[in-house]
């Protein structure tokens, strides 16, 4: 297998599934936990958030790596410290760079075999390579003559950009080169993967009394068939915390009810509405509806020993919410707060698809025999509106974001770019401007259309939607919706921006 080591890079596990995706096994593994790698046929680096020369900075211990004897890829921090390693240095750049730049391979073969000139690729960085040991070759340099590749004796590679993220966009043509690097490799295959999975569920189940959270979103909806698929004793429950969009109820039971899995439905909104009355704070809303969720499952099935959620790889780096985890936190996802991460000490938290991206999820809800609109219905929050609605919730505020996003959605549905794009949505901007309606003053909020395609969640790029499609969505927004006054497209990417608002 391929082991990834983590140095809290927020892209760590894309390289896993990177190389999933290739078609061979991919393990991730704590950079001191070398011991437990076993017979790996590459290792790959990951970034990381810190410097090199930071005290705290990570550090790996070369003589036990470099005894694997198997080729090496360092990513980003992965490769400045291999520099280090090797006898040269690194140092801070005076300026950060983010975002595409010009890759300028200055071979032609090994990991640059086919590679273009000039390929685009993401950089995420500050410091660089300053000097280069004696053993060191420049494979590949920036726009500005900076090396941004090397290779150090014979086993041994370092990029700088992230060959994982779609942005960098012949970065799977590049892993796959250093792939062949090595001898041959462990496959992955998606239906292994399920049966194991299912192997896993069972085992840690036994015959406890599972309560399984629904939203009508892709994760949980796969969750809950594939613990009916592992016949496991489950309650799936479906709450409705009345942050939820225009007739969304009405369309989960509906599609539970297609695909034969019974749920139940508990209405909570009176209590996610009185508890978040006058809260403003972004991570306080996100956790005090995180708790709240929980509260409700153990109310609504008073047995209940486990605890089973839909959580994707994504909530989990974002959280960073694992004990030994590097990364920053930069939001606290609602199936991460405090009183799970209590129960997951306790053992009690079942989370299957932790170790998979949205589309692996699909792929499995495919072989899962779920119906494909199921499968790709947008993603959205468990905080539901929630994170749509800057400041404090209000009904008016919900009401308006509720029939914004319901024209807009419409509008992208007839104009058939609703599976165009990864998830769509009209976020509320609490701001008053001076419009004027009829011949009236107006003063007015305003109202943000934001649609991306990513791949992954963890990056993602806004949408050229047909300028009749957004004027379309405009107009009718601006005529049917009491209280906005103008509306706005969001042509921010992540990074540096969020998805969602909060
Ligand atoms: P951000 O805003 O972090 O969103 O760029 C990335 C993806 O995650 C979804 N999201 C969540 N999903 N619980 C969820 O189940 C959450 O707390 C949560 N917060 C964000 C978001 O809709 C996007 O698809």
């Amino acid at each position: 297998h391929v082991a990834v080591l983590d140095f809290g890079s927020q892209y760590t596990q894309l390289i896993v599934r990177r190389v999933r995706e290739l078609g061979f096994f991919a393990k991730l593994y704590e950079p001191e936990d070398l011991s437990q790698i076993g017979k790996p046929g590459a290792i790959i680096l990951s970034g990381g958030p810190k410097s090199t020369s930071d005290e705290d900075a990570p550090d790996i211990d070369f003589d036990q790596l470099d005894a694997f004897g198997v080729p090496v890829l360092g990513v980003c921090y992965g490769m400045q410290l291999l520099n280090i390693k090797f006898g040269g240095a690194v140092k801070a750049s005076n300026r950060r760079e983010y975002g595409p730049a010009g890759l300028l391979p200055l071979v032609s073969e090994g990991l640059y075999e086919g590679i273009s000139h000039e390929s685009q690729v993401w950089m995420s960085h500050s410091d660089t390579v300053s000097e280069l040991p004696d053993n060191a070759v420049v494979l590949a340099s920036n726009r500005e003559d900076v090396p941004v590749s090397l290779k150090w004796g014979e086993r041994y590679y370092g990029i700088q950009f992230h060959p994982e993220v779609t942005h960098s966009h012949e970065g799977l043509r590049i892993l796959h080169n250093f792939l062949l690097q090595a001898g041959e490799l462990e496959e992955f295959h998606i239906e292994d993967f399920k049966r194991e999975l299912i192997d896993g569920i069972r085992e840690k189940v036994g015959d406890k009394q599972v309560v399984c959270g629904v939203s009508g979103g892709v994760d949980s909806t796969v969750l809950a068939v594939l613990l009916k698929e592992a016949g496991v004793n489950v309650r799936a429950i479906f709450v409705d915390h009345g942050l939820m969009r225009l007739d969304e109820g009405d369309e989960v039971r509906n599609n539970f009810h297609r695909m034969g899995v019974e749920i139940e439905t508990v209405d909570c909104s009176e209590l996610f509405m009185s508890k978040l009355a006058g809260v403003a704070d972004p991570e306080e809303k996100r956790k005090i509806i995180g708790n709240l969720f929980i509260d409700v499952f153990w109310n609504t099935v008073g047995n209940a020993e486990m605890l089973a959620q839909g959580t994707l790889y994504p909530d989990v780096i974002e959280s960073a919410s694992n004990a030994k985890s590097k990364a920053s936190v930069i939001k606290t996802h609602h199936n991460r707060v405090a009183r799970i991460l209590e129960l997951q000490e306790q053992g009690k938290v079942l989370e299957p698809l932790a170790e998979l991206f949205k589309d692996e999820v699909r792929e499995l809800g495919v072989s899962l025999g779920i119906p494909s609109d199921i499968l790709n219905r947008h993603p959205f929050p468990g905080p539901g509106l929630a994170v749509r609605c800057p400041g404090d919730i209000t009904e008016k505020k919900l009401r308006i974001i509720r029939e914004c996003d319901d024209i807009f959605i419409g509008r992208l549905k007839d104009y058939e770019w609703y599976d165009k794009v990864w998830q769509a949505y009209a976020g509320l901007i609490p701001v008053k401007t001076v419009g004027v309606k009829g011949d009236e003053r107006s003063y007015e909020w305003a109202i943000s259309l934001r649609a991306v395609v990513s791949e992954d969640a963890m990056t993602a790029d806004w949408v050229e939607l047909p300028p009749a499609l957004l004027r379309e969505t405009s107009n009718r927004i601006l005529n049917e919706v009491d209280g906005i006054n103008r509306v706005l497209y969001d042509i921010s990417t992540k990074p540096p921006a969020s998805i969602e608002w909060e």
